[in-house]
């Protein structure tokens, strides 16, 4: 039986997949079941941060496995613990709690915002989000998402969840009242269409959060870890939120999320929240390498200077009037529209019979989110087939 014949024998038909099987991968290369080879410029949906096959990532992780893979959150181990230590370290917040997921990882902010709306602000306990949002699908970042197609199917939605326009201060002003618990917002959105928010905005709800007295959660499970030249992205607005959102890069690979927070939202006590996965060793070792990657700062240099050389060539080429209507993007976090769905449908059709994998962001968009590690070379490459795929 066909490996398609299997799945649609076996697996709940969920997934829109692309016609590709993928067996192998190598740095920013993967290979399908025919032997073809592909540029990955979609890592896994913005996740395998060193590429694939990294050397030291691969021996990190298969010591880990070969000496012990699990333990459950009843003991104390040491990848786990030493992980948490690198992101309080290269962060201004002060407590990890890891997850598995970036699902997960908005559900425990918003037990969070919860559990600190009971004791600091009379039991306030919702959540202002925005639209365009994605921050997960499990139930309640279902609703935080505020996507009513993702919602419809199993509503009734759990309540205290508000969405208001993105980058529109005076909107979040208006729906703050003695219920919310606290904003959050991505800083970059990436599922809504790949659009950076506006710095006034980002330090506008800071100074409005504080003001009224309510938390600020950034979901950076898409934007964290190097994806926008920075280890995190609130580093580039010059803001601290009270809560971090991180899952996606941060294990390179491997599955696992994490919420940051600072000493006052660190609310969770023995019986509160738990994971018998989260923070496992192995997905541990795995991020331990890749935080001592990323958190050079010559790497994150040249994560900016490939990302602007990126945006730099799309707009080039938008300005001629190539069928590119807009490039935004931070870092290798970059999003490119297409007059049409159609015409974003067919060049990501035809990037993948040139050997391109990439991805879209919203109906019209298509999303550059390729390894941190990928070289000139191969997004020039990138570049050249994204041409060829548009027809030019
Ligand atoms: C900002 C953001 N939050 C949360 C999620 C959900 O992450 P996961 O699919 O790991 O549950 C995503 C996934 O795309 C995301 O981009």
């Amino acid at each position: 039986m066909d490996w398609k014949d299997l799945e649609s024998r076996y697996y709940h038909p969920a997934f829109r997949r692309l016609p590709v099987t993928l067996v192998r991968g190598q740095g920013t290369r993967v290979w399908d079941d025919e032997g073809k080879s592909y540029l990955d410029f979609a890592a896994g949906i913005a996740v395998s941060t060193l590429g694939h096959g990294d050397p030291e990532l691969c021996r990190a992780v298969s010591q880990q496995v070969e000496t012990l893979a699990h333990t459950s959150n009843l003991f104390y181990t040491t990848p786990q613990l030493e992980v948490a230590q690198r992101l309080v370290e290269n962060s201004d917040l002060d407590r990890v709690f890891f997850v598995n997921s970036g699902g997960e990882a908005g559900e425990t902010c918003i037990k969070i915002a919860r559990k600190w709306g009971k004791a600091n602000r009379t039991g306030a306990y919702e959540v202002i989000t925005t639209d365009h949002s994605f921050h997960g699908r499990t139930l309640a970042t279902t609703a935080a998402t505020g996507t009513v197609a993702y919602q419809e199917p199993f509503a009734p939605m759990p309540d205290g969840f508000t969405q208001v326009p993105f980058n529109d201060l005076g909107a979040i002003e208006d729906s703050i009242s003695d219920k919310t618990a606290a904003v959050m917002v991505e800083p970059m959105q990436g599922e809504g269409g790949m659009w950076p928010a506006d710095v006034g905005y980002i330090r506008g709800l800071r100074r409005l959060c504080d003001a009224e007295g309510v938390l600020l959660i950034f979901d950076e499970v898409q934007t964290g870890v190097g994806r926008t030249g920075s280890l995190f992205a609130y580093e580039q607005f010059d803001v601290v939120p009270d809560v971090i959102a991180l899952a996606k890069g941060l294990g390179g690979g491997l599955p696992i999320g994490a919420v940051l927070s600072s000493e006052s939202a660190s609310v969770l006590v023995p019986g509160d929240h738990g994971s018998t996965f989260g923070g496992n060793p192995v997905a541990c070792a795995a991020a331990r390498v890749v935080l001592d990657r990323v958190t050079d700062e010559s790497f994150l240099q040249d994560v900016v200077a490939k990302g602007e050389y990126v945006m730099s060539r799309l707009r080039t080429r938008a300005s001629k009037g190539l069928g590119i209507t807009d490039v935004r993007g931070l870092g290798l976090m970059i999003g490119f529209d297409m007059e049409s769905e159609d015409a974003a449908d067919q060049v990501v059709s035809r990037a993948r019979d040139n050997g391109l994998l990439l991805i879209k962001a919203g109906a019209a968009t298509l999303r550059i989110v390729p390894p941190l590690t990928v070289t000139r070379d191969e997004l020039e490459q990138g570049l050249e087939a994204i041409d060829v795929a548009r027809g030019v």
